[in-house]
């Protein structure tokens, strides 16, 4: 008997040390297998995903000029069905609830985690900054890789011209947004011909409607390239037009223009900061060099203000300085923003001549 039990607790023993030993190797296991749905996921959502992403995340240089480039050609409607793969988890309309993720109405220029009423976590919460096209360009390239930690468990949108597009539909349903650089780009070159036709086009071609139109799109992307790649770089093509309108620009129009900053920025000598610092003297000063707190992305820039940094932040505060405390949408149009340099060149004795 006593032997048999002994036998019988054995054989017990060494099924339990089985089933343990099984259950353990499983769980060492499981892990491996658990990304497989999120791989599949990639597989639906684009099937190109691992042979394009390393190519677009090894060299962010030229994946942003194309996404500007494909942002100019954008679809939105094209837009509109690509994000189909995203209302398993959002909503996209005024008001809309949250679901698995947040609504995203009005998301483009918005701050990243910022709706009100959902729980992010720690990976977008601690991310600074708006949601920017190029920011919203590379977290829908690979959610996880951007904002490590992210909720979204979505594997991306492989493809740069559907991510284009949905940038572009998302843009339609932002009303606050800053313009695509398409439309930022446009309307200052489109100013420049009209001023100063006896410089570039000749006075034949201004009244067709096909010739300027060609110049114009070839300077927009110079001009955009320059913004963006290389601030401080000065490019002939896109600064003439700037200087041209700023000296062109009235008191008059600089004054009325500035009153958008009066809210955060005193202009005058010795004046006080306010949410942001004084502007006096501010063309061809050092960037981030009032006595005031800066954030990080300012005091980290190097050079000065010269017209083309104060262009391209004012065109995009927080596309030209990603995480900039001024919170401020930006000036879409290229004669406002050269009224508005030309009238802190007013005030501003060391400023460069033009
Ligand atoms: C499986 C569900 C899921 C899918 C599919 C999904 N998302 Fe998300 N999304 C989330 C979650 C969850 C969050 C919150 C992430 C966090 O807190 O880390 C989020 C966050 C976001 C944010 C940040 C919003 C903010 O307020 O900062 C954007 C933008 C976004 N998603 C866009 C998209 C787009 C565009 C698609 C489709 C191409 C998509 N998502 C598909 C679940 C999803
Ligand atoms: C909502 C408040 C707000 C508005 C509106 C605003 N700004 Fe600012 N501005 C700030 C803040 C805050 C900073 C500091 C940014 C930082 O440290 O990142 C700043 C910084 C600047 C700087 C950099 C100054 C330096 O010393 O380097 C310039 C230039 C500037 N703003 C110009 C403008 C102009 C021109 C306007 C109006 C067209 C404007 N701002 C509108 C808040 C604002």
């Amino acid at each position: 008997m006593g032997v048999q039990i002994q036998k019988m607790l054995g054989a017990l023993l060494f099924a339990l040390i089985l089933t343990v030993g099984v259950g353990l190797l499983g769980d060492i296991v499981f892990p491996t297998h658990e990304p497989q749905p999120e791989d599949e996921t990639a597989a639906v959502a684009g099937k190109e995903a691992p042979a394009q992403a390393p190519e677009q995340t090894g060299q962010p240089a030229p994946a942003q000029a194309s996404l500007e480039q494909l942002l100019a050609s954008a679809d939105v409607s094209a837009g509109k069905a690509v994000a189909k793969k995203c209302t398993a988890c959002h909503t996209f309309d005024e008001g809309g609830a949250n679901r698995v993720g947040p609504n995203l109405h009005g998301v483009v220029g918005a701050d990243i985690a910022a709706k009100a009423g959902f729980s992010y976590s720690k990976g977008l919460a601690g991310k600074e900054g708006a949601w920017t096209i190029e920011n919203l360009d590379a977290f829908l390239t690979k959610p996880a890789q951007w904002a490590p930690g992210t909720k979204m468990t979505f594997a991306g949108v492989s493809e740069a011209k559907d991510r284009a597009d949905l940038i572009a539909y998302l843009h339609s349903i932002s009303p606050d947004a800053p313009p695509l650089p398409e439309a930022s780009a446009k309307a200052a070159p489109e100013a420049q011909p009209a001023e100063e036709p006896a410089e570039e086009a000749p006075a034949e071609q201004a009244p067709a409607d096909e010739p300027p139109k060609q110049p114009a799109e070839q300077a927009s992307g110079e001009s955009e390239r320059a913004a963006v790649a290389a601030p401080s770089a000065p490019e002939a093509g896109g600064n003439g037009g700037l200087v041209a309108m700023i000296a062109q620009a009235t008191p008059d129009q600089g004054k009325k223009a500035i009153r958008k900053c009066t809210a955060c920025h005193t202009f005058d000598e010795g004046g006080g900061n306010r949410v942001g610092p004084n502007l006096h003297g501010v063309v061809g000063a050092d960037i981030a060099s009032k006595e005031y707190r800066y954030s990080d992305a300012l005091a980290g820039k190097d050079g000065a203000w010269t017209h083309e940094n104060l262009d391209a932040f004012l065109t995009n505060p927080a596309g030209w300085a990603p995480g900039t405390k001024m919170t401020f949408a930006g000036i879409k149009q290229a004669e406002e923003r050269a009224a508005v340099i030309a009238y802190l060149r007013s005030i501003s004795p060391g400023a460069p001549p033009l």
